[in-house]
Formats: structure tokens, sequence, C-alpha cells
């Protein structure tokens, strides 16, 4: 860790397997997880945060979380299964410092009402053969904003359940890899299009 080294805000709801894989690689990021904070009480991923010594906490009410963010001096917001629209306030204070991780190959599968599960499901009931995840900066629309890396895998005969779990292995390493890039000041937007550089 150097000097410039950034402060992380990890936003979960639930079971916090992405969370896990940025606490399993935090020594290869130029960062600090310094809180986890979940809107809901029962998220595993509390305890992933608790087990791994750094603060978690429950905030439901957006005027709360933005003082907790700003008091905690972060300098990047990672919406990890995060399962609550973060309101215009914090999207605007934290432009271009807010990413999030979808379960599928964005614009496809995106969007309103698509979340969890309900992604796969969707992928096997349209019999597309490709799907994947995507990283991407957080705007005002809903998965909308720059993307940042995205992978593929073929879906073949998959159930969503299996999906989940394949998709879920390339998300912990694009997530991984994107905050990473993140913190070491690599990611560039340049005409609403992420460039990734040296
Ligand atoms: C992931 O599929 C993520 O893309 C989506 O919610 C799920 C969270 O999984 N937004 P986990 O809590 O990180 O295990």
């Amino acid at each position: 860790m150097n000097s410039n080294s950034k402060n992380i805000a990890v936003l979960i709801s639930g079971g916090g397997t992405n969370l896990q894989a940025l606490i399993d690689n935090e020594k290869d990021i130029n960062g600090k997880i310094k809180i986890v904070i979940s809107n809901r009480e029962n998220a595993f991923g509390l305890v992933r945060a608790r087990r791994a010594s750094i603060e978690g906490i429950v905030i439901r009410d957006d005027d709360i979380l933005l003082d907790t963010l700003k008091d905690n001096n972060i300098d990047l917001i990672v919406l990890a299964g995060y399962l609550k629209i973060l309101p215009k306030s914090i999207i605007r204070e934290y432009e271009n410092r807010i990413i999030n991780i979808h379960p599928s190959l964005i614009p496809a599968f995106c969007g309103s009402g698509y979340y969890g599960m309900k992604v796969h499901f969707a992928v096997i009931d349209k019999g597309v053969k490709y799907s994947g995840a995507t990283t991407h900066f957080v705007n005002e629309y809903a998965d909308e904003g720059p993307i940042i890396m995205q992978e593929s895998l073929e879906v073949l005969d998959s159930t969503a359940e299996e999906l989940q779990k394949r998709v879920l292995e390339i998300e912990h390493k694009i997530l991984v890899k994107t905050v990473k890039y993140f913190c070491d000041d690599k990611l560039k937007i340049i005409n609403n299009k992420v460039v990734i550089g040296e």
C-alpha cells in the first residue's frame, strides 16, 4: 500500500461472496476496505466483514448512509449485491467513484427488475447462448453507467442455479480486477466509455 491508498466502502444486501473475494485479495489492492454497509440485518456478508476485522454495520437511511461515507473519507463505493437504489445525492457526490457488479452481459438482462436469480432465469428462458458478468460505474439510471469489464461464458445446459454459480466465479474475478484498476488510478472515462490505462 502506498500513500494514495483508497478507502473503500462495500455495500451489500446478502451473502457477500463478492465482498469475500475483495477481502481475500485486499493485499494486492492499493486500498483498504474501511467499512461494510448492509441494508439488511441478516446479510451473511456482515459476518464475513466481522471475521476479517472490518467494521460492518446496518444502515437503511439514505442521509445516514451519506454521512457515514463522508465520515470514513470513502474514495470508492463498491455495490456488491446491494439491492437498494442509491439516492441521487450519493450518486452525485461520488460521481465516477461508485462501481457495481451485475450478473449478465450488460445491456442484456439488466435494469429495473433484473436482479439476483431473476437474471439467470431470464437468460435461460430466452435461450441465449452466452451470459457473463459486467462491472460498471454507477450513474442515476439502473445498470447504464460506463462499462468497465465484462467476461462471458457459454450457458450450455446449465440450470439457473448452476448458471448463478458459474457467473459468480466470473464476478469475483472481474470485480477484484476492476477495484484494483480503480485503486491504481487506471480507469479513465472518455466520452462515456471506460479506458483502462497503464
Ligand atoms: C451477485 O450476483 C451480484 O452480481 C448481484 O447480486 C449477487 C450478490 O452475490 N448484484 P454476493 O452477495 O456477492 O454473493
